[in-house]
């Protein structure tokens, strides 16, 4: 149990835990972002949330940064650095991973990125 101290919070990094993502490395993405930013003595910058399903699958592993609203997919060890040091530190998101991105209204899918169904079209 711990209490933070977010006043000097920059971004909070939501890293999706869901069985999916797991499946696909989750938990070695969460370990490697916290060791990159722990590494780079920025923890009191970089908040950092497991969080259950979050409904992109197929682009599993899914790390979401905030205050951007930035959706990355297809996260892995390897590349958890990278996003670390490039967006989180250097504020440069890594335009190759994203899936969507808050765009002033909604959030922005990348061409790239599967379109998925919409939650109003499923069945019951
Ligand atoms: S388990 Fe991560 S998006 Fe579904």
């Amino acid at each position: 149990m711990a209490t933070w101290d977010l006043s000097r919070t920059k971004h909070h990094v939501l890293i999706c835990n869901g069985s999916s993502c797991m499946r696909k490395g989750g938990e070695e993405v969460t370990q490697a972002i916290r060791a990159e930013i722990s590494r780079l003595q920025a923890d009191d910058e970089i908040h950092t949330s497991r969080t259950r399903c979050n409904g992109r699958c197929e682009d599993a592993c899914v790390v979401i940064v905030y205050p951007e609203g930035v959706w990355y997919k297809h996260m892995t060890e390897e590349n958890a650095s990278l996003l670390v040091q490039q967006h989180l530190i250097a504020g440069d998101p890594v335009h190759h991973l994203i899936s969507h991105q808050y765009g002033g209204e909604r959030f922005v899918r990348t061409e790239e990125t599967s379109k998925g169904i919409m939650r109003s079209t499923k069945k019951k």
